[in-house]
């Protein structure tokens, strides 16, 4: 039997994708599993996300050769190495309200001949894959996130890449903020989700960790800092989540609108504690906000080899017929689960579990 199958990234990007893109292509073709399988794979990667299925005019060979990159053992050879898609990405939403593009998706979906889709996503387009699946569509998604903020899977691509460059990122300014005795604010990622915060905090012995599941009070803060100080301490960091909010205020984002799945730009947490902190004591602060060095670089051992793995989880779960399915990571072991259920919530910090809400860090306990 033969196949085509589309392969796709939709949302940010992050390190991992590309390594995905290599191991599953390299198990669809791998010559000595035709005969077990009783499948001859076409694998075509499919450009900027679900923009390439909306933009392209199949009947046109220029539009085609515009949006549809066919995928071989050469060219996608050293893909495992690098960082971002080469497939590219963005955040349009198909199903957008303001602007449905589903159907002529759909439409070219079926002209383009696609007996299948792998989906690289988060919580929003693996959504949109969930969509698909429920209007007939075989698609298997692969869990992709920085924020590792997807349910049912203990790994989401990426996060580990993350929690790597913000411990070294935080590991350079130790040494700007001891030589200078400064607070470092340092603002990172995850949206909703504290994860990143929490490990991140833990990773770099962060003296405060701010994360968005717990309301934070900034008297207690400044408390924390004075006390670092009185017991000898030089420098301080506090790690927070871009998601995190003092008792009583709203989150802080951009004033640019919302993307495509009606999310506000997050951002600008960092800034405020530190011109606070600034303004209340006698401490010299500085504040960084690490955006989006979070999500470049190329990928670590971790991710490239979580690539691997779900990469070639999602053949399988193709030649097995279990579509509408993610590959996921459970008890250490690779699986796959319904994309239903992994939509159902988001994965946040369990706070009685993980987070201490006196002392603004990690609650160290044996569970
Ligand atoms: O969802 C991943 C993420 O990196 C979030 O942590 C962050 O809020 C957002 O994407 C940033 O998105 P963009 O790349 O569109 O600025």
């Amino acid at each position: 039997m033969k196949m085509k199958v589309g392969v796709l990234s939709a949302g940010g990007d992050c390190p991992g994708i590309n390594s995905t893109i290599h191991w599953l292509v390299n198990s669809a073709l791998d010559k000595d599993l035709v005969p077990r399988r009783g499948v001859m794979f076409d694998i075509v990667g499919i450009i900027d996300g679900w923009k390439g299925l909306v933009e392209i005019k199949p009947e046109k060979p220029e539009s085609v050769k515009q949006w549809i990159m066919p995928l071989n053992l050469d060219n996608v050879r050293t893909w495992d190495r690098y960082g971002g898609t080469r497939l590219g990405t963005t955040r349009l939403n198909p199903f957008d309200p303001q602007k449905d593009e589903s159907a002529v998706l759909m439409e070219n979906y079926q002209k383009l001949g696609l007996d299948a889709l792998v989906v690289i996503g988060g919580f929003d387009n693996l959504g949109v894959a969930y969509k698909l699946y429920k209007q007939g569509f075989k698609v298997v998604g692969i869990p992709k996130t920085i924020d590792r903020d997807l349910s049912e899977t203990e790994y989401t691509l990426g996060f580990d890449s993350a929690l790597n460059t913000i411990t070294s990122d935080i590991d350079r300014l130790r040494t700007t903020a001891g030589s200078h005795s400064r607070i470092f604010v340092v603002e990172c990622m995850g949206r909703k989700a504290g994860w990143l915060a929490l490990e991140g905090g833990e990773a770099s012995g962060s003296a405060v960790i701010l994360i968005p599941e717990h309301d934070f009070l900034l008297e207690r803060v400044i408390e924390i800092l004075k006390q670092q100080r009185q017991s000898g301490k030089r420098y301080s960091i506090v790690l927070v989540a871009e998601g995190a909010k003092p008792r009583g205020m709203a989150e802080i984002y951009e004033k640019r609108g919302r993307d495509g799945f009606g999310h506000t730009y997050l951002g600008g947490i960092g800034g405020f504690i530190a011109e606070e902190i600034q303004k209340q004591t006698d401490m010299e602060v500085r504040y960084v906000a690490l955006r989006h060095l979070q999500r470049g670089g190329p990928p670590t051992a971790h991710d490239r080899r979580m690539g691997r793995k779900f990469g070639i989880a999602a053949v399988d779960m193709i030649v097995n017929e279990d579509f509408g399915r993610m590959t996921s990571l459970k008890h250490g072991e690779i699986t796959s689960v319904p994309l239903k259920k992994a939509l159902e919530r988001l994965s946040l910090v369990n706070v009685e579990k993980f987070y201490n809400t006196k002392d603004y860090k990690s609650l160290d306990k044996i569970l």
